[in-house]
């Protein structure tokens, strides 16, 4: 079939939206019709040229969420009209990872995924009869895209995929890490450092855990607003030294739980240093540059600090992001507020200078209701 879809065709250059074809899917794949999808800095990042692993030409994007229009043969784990969140982290549910309910990093199809590929090793995306190459196993910058069921997480119909969308990377990313990743207990205090997408995802699932402190550190006091309405009870205005202001706060230990959410190694140290001695949990969640490494004294981990990381907040899509889904359609997990913008397919471009201005927080492609 022939979709609109946007391509990046050229590493630094906006991307182009033109028409694409797109193959049936194949055995243990599947059809979605793509209703909304977020725009994120992974996209971007790659669009720029910065990731060394990336490929042109693809057709980016891989906050989606859509409805199964056509399932491939031995199909068991949704059908058509199914409403779906793609996820770039799939779940098996067989591999040895899976089994060891340990980790969220799947072992199925992560080699063929990486490349560009469905498992099978070739695309299903093609033009003038050109194979081109998938992104992130998702692709979804497109009016369809073709993805291995177990890369589907299967969510309730009730939910606006226009909103629910944010649950395919970011939101989720922060979330987990809180929910599931650390459990966050009740009446802990709480340091996230970074109030985008991830870090606000962060602060709702302490402040949903019943921490009695949420501080959010932020350089932009636009995003400080956005995280008390997510439930922080503390902001710091990041360049007034955030790890003395944290120690302030907590009768100098530091705090029981902290999140990192920028990416920056130096974001990261902070966050290591404003644990608490004893028992702190550092959890680092943003992605850092190729090559980049975190410094930490050995002292603070002497002193009984933990560092972890997780890759989607370590959750497992297809059994927590269905979980989130319900908490929002009860009210509980407000993800109303993070949609900055709405925009149409060619606009996607413009959803990287909102990123790149730090307008808003998260700019959702809707693409035309049928
Ligand atoms: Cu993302
Ligand atoms: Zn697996």
């Amino acid at each position: 079939m022939r979709i609109r879809a946007a391509v990046l065709e050229e590493f630094g250059q906006p991307l182009v939206v033109q028409d694409v074809d797109l193959g049936h899917p194949k055995a243990g794949e599947v059809l979605v019709k793509v209703h909304a999808c977020g725009v994120c800095h992974t996209d971007l990042y790659t669009a720029s040229g910065a990731d060394p692993s990336g490929y042109t030409p693809c057709v980016l994007g891989h906050e989606g969420a859509g409805v199964v229009t056509e399932v491939g043969a031995g199909v068991t784990l949704v059908r058509p009209g199914d409403h779906v969140i793609t996820l770039f982290s799939p779940e098996c549910g067989e591999c040895i990872h899976c089994r060891s309910g340990k980790t969220n990093i799947c072992l199925a199809i992560r080699e063929q995924q990486g490349q560009g590929y469905l498992p099978d090793g070739t695309p299903r995306l093609s033009r003038h009869g050109e194979p081109m190459r998938h992104f992130m196993g998702t692709s979804t910058f497109a009016e369809y895209t073709v993805m291995p069921e177990i890369a589907l997480a299967k969510i309730d119909p009730a939910a606006s995929l226009e909103t629910v969308c944010m649950l395919a990377c970011g939101a989720t990313t922060g979330l987990a890490a809180a929910l599931w990743k650390t459990e966050v207990e009740a009446g802990s205090t709480c340091a996230v450092f970074g109030c985008g997408m991830v870090g606000l995802g962060a602060v709702l699932g302490c402040a949903m855990q019943g921490a009695e402190r949420v501080i959010a550190v932020d350089l932009s006091e636009t995003r400080l607003e956005l995280a008390r309405g997510a439930g922080a009870t503390d902001t710091i205005v990041a360049d007034q030294d955030p790890v003395d202001r944290i120690l302030e706060m907590t009768d100098g230990f530091g705090a029981d739980y902290t999140f990192e959410a920028t990416g920056l190694v130096k974001v990261m140290g902070q966050a290591v240093e404003a644990a608490r001695m004893g028992w702190g949990t550092c959890t680092v969640l943003g992605v850092a540059g190729k090559g980049e490494a975190l410094e930490i004294i050995p002292r603070f981990l002497i002193t009984g600090r933990k560092v972890q990381g997780g890759s989607f907040g370590g959750a497992r899509g297809r059994t927590h992001v269905p979980q989130l889904v319900d908490l929002y359609l009860q009210g509980k997990l407000d993800l109303d507020p993070f949609v900055s913008h709405r925009l149409t397919l060619d606009q996607v471009n413009e959803g990287f200078e909102l990123m790149e201005a730090q307008d808003g927080i998260r700019s959702v492609i809707v693409f035309d209701a049928t």
